[in-house]
């Protein structure tokens, strides 16, 4: 992390001749459990990775904001008055978008030259768009007085994506780059924003995070992900007339009272949200007594969940399921994030990861899958500014 922040000042050096003002990183993410559960107001469990997106900037003084991205090798510029979607550099309207909404907001704003660096693999379900936002905001918050609360970091940072960009994800992503901490996953009540930090330490136990990203891209604003939030969001209708306000109030008995008003993928959709909560609430237990094994379990029947009921798996996660479930070393494993391609973790034990890893790799080229890349994590900190 320390080199990619003296990367980042000495590449603002190179490009606009200055120092930046403000130095803002935010992480990526892995989700332990707790899959499209967050925009259904339930529960996840997501941690930090060591990974981070950074944004260097500094005060211009007129309106204008130019932004030089290290990752695709690209400027833009606009002017704060006049934001319009780009659809040509996705990029810069997550960054737009921030500007946007403090705007819509009231807040009052300048100009900037800016530059984005980081080692978050894009596109590939690590949440490098929320990491982007944040570490935006964090540094807009900085620059101009903003005095904006953490919780109010996140929630402009989704209305950003919701209301600009245009994709109508949860907060996890947004909450877990605020809040998060080392060493640690943050369970989080999305409904209500109860949060509590649960340790994750997989080294004193053996045990690593491996990262497969299939390198199966889907735009995550593709109208799949769109459509889920829909088709749950009208399975929570009929669940509804019961008496219940949200999933988390409902069990599988009322939903099987419902079934027949719903149809089968309003049942599907809604039954995977329902037991999602369950386990996430049993993975905070069973780490809490440091129970590895039960944990790796739930990775494994959240990947069927999402498979089956959600259907928003790919086979190539389907693979890092159907490996790790037969791999002696592995204890669960599961697709992260929004999935449509993207990324799954495994739990592995330390001492069997190259092995798992080679079997993966040997797989998919038997498959004739395009070759995954692979990540070993380590749970870092949350966004920080300088
Ligand atoms: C994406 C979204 C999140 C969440 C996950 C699925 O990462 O940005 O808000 O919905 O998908 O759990």
């Amino acid at each position: 992390m320390k080199n990619s922040f003296l990367n980042g000042h000495k590449r603002f050096l190179d490009l606009y001749n200055k120092k930046p003002e403000v130095v803002s990183s935010a992480p990526g993410r892995i989700n332990i459990i707790g899959e499209h559960t967050d925009y259904n107001l339930g529960f996840v469990l997501p941690a930090c990775i060591d990974r981070n997106i950074q944004f260097l900037a500094k005060r211009r003084k007129d309106d204008r904001v130019s932004v030089w991205a290290e990752n695709f090798q690209e400027s833009e510029h606009f002017f704060i008055h006049d934001l319009q979607v780009s659809s040509t550099k996705k990029w810069v309207n997550y960054v737009k978008g921030i500007f946007w909404v403090l705007e819509k907001e009231g807040y009052s704003l300048g100009g900037l030259d800016a530059l984005i660096i980081g080692d978050i693999p894009l596109e590939s379900g690590l949440s490098s768009s929320a990491a982007l936002e944040v570490s935006v905001l964090n540094a807009l918050n900085k620059l101009f007085h903003l005095s904006l609360s953490k919780e109010k970091i996140v929630r402009l940072s989704q209305k950003a994506e919701n209301d600009f960009v245009g994709v109508n994800c949860g907060l996890m992503d947004q909450f877990i780059s605020v809040f998060g901490r080392k060493n640690t996953a943050l369970f989080l009540d999305c409904g209500t924003l109860f949060y509590e930090h649960v340790p994750l330490s997989l080294e004193e136990h053996g045990l690593n995070i491996v990262v497969y990203d299939s390198r199966v891209r889907r735009e995550l604003s593709a109208s799949e992900y769109n459509k889920r939030s829909l088709e749950s969001g009208a399975a929570l209708k009929i669940l509804k007339t019961s008496g219940v306000k949200n999933f988390k109030e409902a069990d599988n008995d009322l939903l099987e009272d419902n079934k027949d008003k719903m149809g089968d993928i309003l049942y599907r959709r809604a039954r995977h949200v329902i037991t999602e909560n369950q386990r996430v609430n049993n993975a905070v237990r069973v780490l809490k007594e440091r129970d590895f094994h039960k944990l790796g379990e739930l990775l494994f029947e959240s990947h069927l969940s999402l498979r089956d009921d959600y259907e928003v798996s790919c086979p190539e996660l389907d693979l890092l399921y159907a490996v790790g479930k037969k791999f002696g070393g592995c204890l669960g494993a599961r697709l992260t994030g929004a999935g449509f391609g993207g990324s799954g973790i495994a739990l592995v034990e330390k001492t069997q990861t190259d092995d798992f890893i080679n079997k993966l790799k040997k797989e998919s080229e038997d498959h004739k899958f395009t070759a995954p890349v692979f990540y070993v994590v380590t749970i870092g900190e949350g966004a920080y500014v300088k």
